[in-house]
């Protein structure tokens, strides 16, 4: 494929104009899922997808494909795409870069008069984020058939409500179990990204392209105590459940960094209690700690250190306890040879390369279950992510879009 034209400004003008769209004041995106901001961030990409020309589809979840039609439409098609749902307090481009930098890509590609011999498919996945239900990648699971429907009827947000109330608010229409993919649906898969770490940045590196995403896992924890008055409760035999909690969250500090491994990372990000009076002993918490490893051995050994402690700690305190495991996965090994054709790519486009893995998850942990997968990573400020500073510039978007692009003139040709 000759060189492309990668219309940068308007690209950065998109992501800029989606960022305004959000739960909480700019620069902060919130868009939570099938939150208002949510729906209106759909609608603002559908209408791009409109304007470029894409045939669009939306599944019984929410997941959005945009599909440019191939010459050979009985070919498994090309996949691209991200998400655009963002966790409270968290910067533009997670997600947001692999979405409209793959429209662009698109774009670009159409304007150079490229004609694909397989169809390419954008798509949308729903919750990406783990902020409505504790897990994440709800859309890409159900895709590829890998969370039961039994575990999504169980699915509830912290207020109680199910997947079903939402995907009402959604709008969503069919019944789930018609969510999952056809065989053979997709050649390949390739998601662009921020890097989300400092790697990129710090090596000034153009472009990652990565070989390994790690396992994620998710534990939510309910703990049960006795509340009372803050003053009249004498300190012996009170059974403070906000207490249990905080060593909980130390046992999970403890479990993370004391594997062989300085890939564990061990984070209670969700830490709730009630009823949150100063003049009053907390009577409930609500924990989610998250876990990953590179390795899966590991990432388990370390679950279980917790679970243990959790169990040892309530039994101490006299704490009830209701644990759940949310999800606990494998870490998704990527095409070697997609990654290679991204290498390739990269060699192409004079942009240096570095084959690396993915601490975060993302959809590809999913799709790769069912076709080649790889990720294309650009670097970001100072590795920044899930923060309102995350940032990347106008270039370095410029730079993914670009080798996306050529990947998928590759992929489709
Ligand atoms: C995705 O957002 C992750 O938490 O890795
Ligand atoms: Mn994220
Ligand atoms: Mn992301």
């Amino acid at each position: 494929m000759q060189s492309l034209v990668i219309e940068e400004q308007a690209l950065q003008r998109e992501i800029d104009e989606l960022a305004l769209i959000t739960e909480a004041a700019p620069p902060v995106v919130t868009r939570v899922l099938f939150s208002e901001a949510d729906l209106q961030g759909r609608e603002f990409v559908r209408n791009l997808y409109r304007e470029a020309g894409l045939i669009l589809r939306e599944d019984a979840v929410g997941n959005i494909f945009g599909r440019w039609d191939g010459a050979d439409k009985k070919l498994p098609a090309v996949a691209t795409g991200s998400h655009i749902d963002a966790i409270p307090n968290a910067g533009k481009y997670d997600g947001v870069v692999g979405v409209l930098g793959a429209l662009e890509a698109i774009r670009a590609l159409k304007a150079a008069g490229f004609q694909p011999r397989r169809s390419i498919e954008l798509i949308i996945f729903t919750s990406e984020e783990p902020t409505r239900f504790g897990i994440g990648c709800l859309g890409s699971r159900l895709l590829v058939g890998l969370l039961s429907l039994e575990r999504v009827a169980a699915l509830r947000d912290r207020d109680g409500k199910d997947l079903e109330f939402w995907r009402k608010q959604g709008g969503c229409v069919g019944t789930l179990t018609s969510v999952k993919l056809p065989k053979d649906c997709y050649a390949a898969f390739v998601e662009l990204h921020i890097e989300q770490g400092p790697v990129l940045e710090a090596e000034n590196i153009a472009i990652g392209v990565v070989e390994k995403i790690a396992a994620p896992s998710t534990l939510r924890i309910q703990l049960t105590g006795v509340g009372g008055h803050a003053g009249a409760t004498l300190m012996p035999g009170r059974k403070d459940a906000l207490l249990a909690g905080a060593e909980i969250a130390l046992a999970v500090e403890r479990a993370a960094s004391t594997t062989a491994s300085s890939d564990t990372v061990g984070t209670t990000g969700f830490f709730r209690i009630e009823p949150g009076a100063v003049n009053s002993v907390p009577c409930r918490a609500w924990l989610e700690i998250d876990l990953r490893d590179t390795l899966l051995k590991t990432r388990d050994a370390a679950l279980q250190q917790i679970e243990t402690a959790v169990q040892e700690i309530c039994t101490r305190r006299k704490i009830e306890c209701a644990m759940e495991r949310l999800n606990v996965d494998p870490p998704a090994i990527c095409d070697a040879r997609l990654v290679e054709t991204v290498a390739t790519v990269c060699d192409d486009l004079d942009l240096s390369v570095k084959r690396m893995i993915s601490r975060a998850y993302h959809d590809s942990l999913f799709m790769a279950q069912v076709c080649p997968t790889t990720m294309i990573f650009i670097p970001c400020f100072k590795g920044y992510s899930h923060r309102p500073d995350e940032y990347s510039s106008p270039a370095q978007i410029k730079n993914g879009v670009a080798v996306l692009a050529q990947t998928l003139a590759k992929l489709a040709a």
